[in-house]
C-alpha cells in the first residue's frame, strides 16, 4: 500500500515533530488540532524548528518552503478523509482516544491506517473502539522526543493488528530516517519497560537522600554518557506524563518496581511538571 497523504491529530509537542518529520521526508501532511489558539501555537513550534534548521545549515529556505507548502492545518477532523495513514498525538487518556478512533473510522477511507503515538495506553484497547474491519489496521507508532532529533521508532503490534500493516508502518518509518524496533502491546512497550524504574528509582535515592540531584545527573551524564541525567530527562518528559505511564504499568504488573514514589506524586499535585510548567526537579525561565 503506497502512503502519499498523512493526518496528524494533536498538534503538542509530540503531534508537531511528528507532522514536521513526515513532511520533511515528502509527504503531504494534514494537521488537526481542537481549537485555532492550539493550532497556532503547534504551526508556530513547527516554523521554529524549521527556521532552526535552514540557519543551522540542514535545510535550504526553498526545501524549507516546500516543507511549509505540504503542510495544511486544520479543526476539522473531517478533512482526515483524504489521509491514507492517521496519527493520533492527543492527551494520554483512554476515553479520549477511543472517541477519536471511533470517528476517525468513519471518516477515513477503508484502506487507511489509524496509528496512535501513546506512550502507555494498550493498543488493543484503542482498535476495540473502532468497527471489526478496521482493527487490523490499528497499531502503535511511538516516537521520541524531540522527533525530529531521536532515531527511533517503536512500533506497537495490538492483539489484531494485520502483518501487512505492520509491514507498511515499517517502510513508512525508514521513510522517515527512523530505525525500527516492533513490540508486542504491553505497557512501556520496549524503551519505557526499561526507562521508567530507572527514572523511579532515581527518584526514590533522591528521596533517601542520597546524594544532590546535580550529583547524580552528572554520575549518569558522566559516567554513562546519558545526554542528560535523571531528574533531567524527567523534567523534559514532563513529570505527569512519567507519572501516568508508571501508573499504567503499576495497574498491569502490580509490581513494586512499577510503584511512583511519594516525591513524584506530590510534585505532580503541586503542579511542578518539569520543563513545560517551568518547574519540576530544576527550574527553567
Ligand atoms: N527540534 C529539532 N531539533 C532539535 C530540538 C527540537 N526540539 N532540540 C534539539 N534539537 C537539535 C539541535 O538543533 C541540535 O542539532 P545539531 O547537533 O545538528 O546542531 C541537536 O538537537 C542538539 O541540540 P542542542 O545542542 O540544542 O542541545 P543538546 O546537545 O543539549 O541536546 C537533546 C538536546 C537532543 C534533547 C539531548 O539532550 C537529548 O538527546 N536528550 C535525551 C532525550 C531523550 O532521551 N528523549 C526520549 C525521551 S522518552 C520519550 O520521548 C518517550 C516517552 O514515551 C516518554
Amino acid at each position: 500500500m503506497t502512503i502519499q497523504t498523512v493526518g496528524v491529530v494533536g498538534c503538542g509537542q509530540m503531534g508537531s515533530g511528528i507532522a514536521e518529520v513526515v513532511a520533511r521526508s515528502g509527504y503531504r501532511v494534514i494537521v488537526r488540532e481542537v481549537n485555532d489558539a492550539l493550532l497556532e501555537r503547534g504551526q508556530q513550534r513547527i516554523r521554529a524548528s524549521l527556521e532552526r534548521a535552514v540557519k543551522k545549515g540542514k535545510l535550504s529556505q526553498a526545501d524549507a518552503d516546500a516543507v511549509w507548502e505540504r503542510l495544511t492545518f486544520t479543526t476539522t477532523l473531517d478533512e482526515m478523509r483524504a489521509c491514507d495513514l492517521v496519527i493520533e498525538a492527543i492527551v494520554e487518556n483512554k476515553e479520549a482516544k477511543q472517541e477519536l478512533f471511533a470517528a476517525l473510522d468513519t471518516i477515513t477511507p477503508p484502506h487507511a491506517i489509524l496509528a496512535s503515538n501513546t506512550s502507555s495506553i494498550s493498543i488493543t484497547a484503542i482498535a476495540a473502539a473502532t468497527s471489526e474491519a478496521r482493527r487490523p489496521r490499528v497499531l502503535g507508532m511511538h516516537f521520541f522526543n524531540p522527533v525530529p532529533v531521536m532515531p527511533l521508532l517503536e512500533l506497537v503490534r495490538g492483539l489484531e493488528t494485520a502483518e501487512e500493516t505492520l509491514a507498511t508502518a515499517r517502510a513508512f518509518g525508514e521513510s522517515l530516517g527512523k530505525t525500527i524496533i516492533v513490540a508486542k502491546d504491553n505497557p512501556g512497550f520496549i524503551v519505557n519497560l526499561l526507562l521508567v524504574p530507572y527514572l523511579l528509582d532515581a527518584i526514590r535515592w533522591l528521596e533517601y537522600g542520597l546524594a544532590t540531584r546535580e550529583d547524580i545527573d552528572t554520575g549518569v551524564k558522566l559516567g554513562l554518557n546519558h545526554p542528560m541525567g535523571p531528574y533531567e530527562l524527567s523534567d523534559f518528559i514532563g513529570l505527569d506524563t512519567l507519572l501516568f505511564i508508571a501508573d499504567a504499568m503499576y495497574d498491569e504488573f502490580r509490581d513494586p518496581r512499577y510503584a511512583a514514589p511519594p516525591l513524584l506524586r506530590r510534585m505532580v499535585a503541586a503542579g511542578h511538571l518539569g520543563r513545560k510548567s517551568g518547574r519540576g526537579f530544576y527550574e527553567y525561565q
